[in-house]
């Protein structure tokens, strides 16, 4: 049997399949569906300080190869996971990953604290400065000095929680934004969140989402995020978690190959939940295919 398993920074993975914040619920939702034991981990939606209500609907619609959607981190707050979503993940047969959105750089860093403090079982958190959906500011990910200066001072209150930046593809140079998250000091950065677009009705002269704009995810951006993966691959500054439009273990082969440590399966969640599971199990006739005994070995080969 190969060797599954991967680490980012300081975070061991038993494989490198994950499955995307906001696209999974808080893993409760999935147990009819996914056999936990056999995920490298879950991150589950988006949780900011405050309860926020997300955005007017419609929130989402299908496009060719994808979707859009403009939630608007419709979540409970910080408060909320940690007394009725944590106790529950915390028993999970696999790594959970924290995901939290600050309104503001210092919001982040009470934040983080308060990770520090009551985030037990959280194996990881992700820092979601990259969310498109939400007026005021939070795309924090197209500014490396912002994005430094926030990953740093998480990492300063939170120090023995391994950290992931979560970063835009809404850039000039993703990868100037990659340096900065390691600079920051995190363990690696996730590429990508979802590409800002819009959808019309052209009969009612009308937007389709309510929000106006929302993000694409799935199939139609793959091409886009393995270029933005292998790119920040390049730096070689840190590992990065590949994410975007992946459905099938060729899709995890070429990200891998690309330079992906480990990958987030998102959209695919949504009309295949059972996608992940089957593609764990599927690893090992692609790395036989390579002659490789391990997923390490296969990270980054891309000629
Ligand atoms: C409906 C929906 C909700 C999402 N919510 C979040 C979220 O709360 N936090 C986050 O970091 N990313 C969120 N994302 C982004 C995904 O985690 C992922 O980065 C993106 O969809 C690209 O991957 P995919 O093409 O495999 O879906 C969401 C995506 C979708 C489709």
């Amino acid at each position: 049997m190969p060797d599954l398993s991967v680490s980012l920074g300081r975070l061991a993975l038993r494989n490198p399949v994950l499955v995307a914040s906001g696209t999974f619920g808080y893993a409760k939702e999935m147990v009819d569906f996914v056999d936990f034991s056999q995920l490298g981990g879950v991150i589950p939606k988006t949780v900011t300080q405050a309860p926020r209500a997300g955005n007017t609907p419609p929130r989402t619609v299908e496009t060719a190869s994808g979707m859009l959607n403009a939630i608007g981190l419709d979540n409970d707050g910080l408060e909320h996971f940690f007394t009725h979503h944590l106790p529950y993940l915390r028993t999970l047969p696999t790594v959970v990953i924290g995901n939290i959105a600050g309104k503001s750089e210092d919001e982040f860093v009470a934040m983080a604290k308060r990770v520090h403090e009551s985030g037990q079982g959280l194996a990881g958190l992700e820092l979601n400065l990259s969310c498109p959906n939400v007026s005021g500011g939070l795309d924090f990910a197209t500014d490396p000095e912002l994005t430094k200066r926030i990953v740093r001072r998480c990492r300063d209150v939170c120090p023995d929680i391994p950290l992931i930046a979560k970063l835009t593809p809404n850039v000039t140079d993703i990868t100037l934004i990659a340096k900065a998250s390691a600079d920051g000091g995190a363990d690696a950065v996730s590429a990508v969140n979802t590409f800002v677009g819009m959808a019309v009705d052209w009969k009612r002269g009308k937007p389709i989402l309510g929000n106006v704009t929302g993000g694409l995810s799935g199939p139609a951006i793959k091409p886009l995020a393995l270029r933005c993966v292998w790119r920040i691959a390049k730096l070689k500054a840190l590992p990065v978690i590949g994410i975007g439009g992946i459905a099938s273990l060729d899709d995890v082969m070429e990200f891998l190959v690309a330079g992906a440590s480990a990958v987030q399966l998102g959209t695919v969640n949504f009309y295949d939940p059972t996608a992940s599971v089957r593609i764990v199990k599927e690893l090992p006739s692609a790395l036989k295919t390579l002659g490789a005994n391990s997923v390490k070995e296969v990270v980054g080969t891309l000629a």
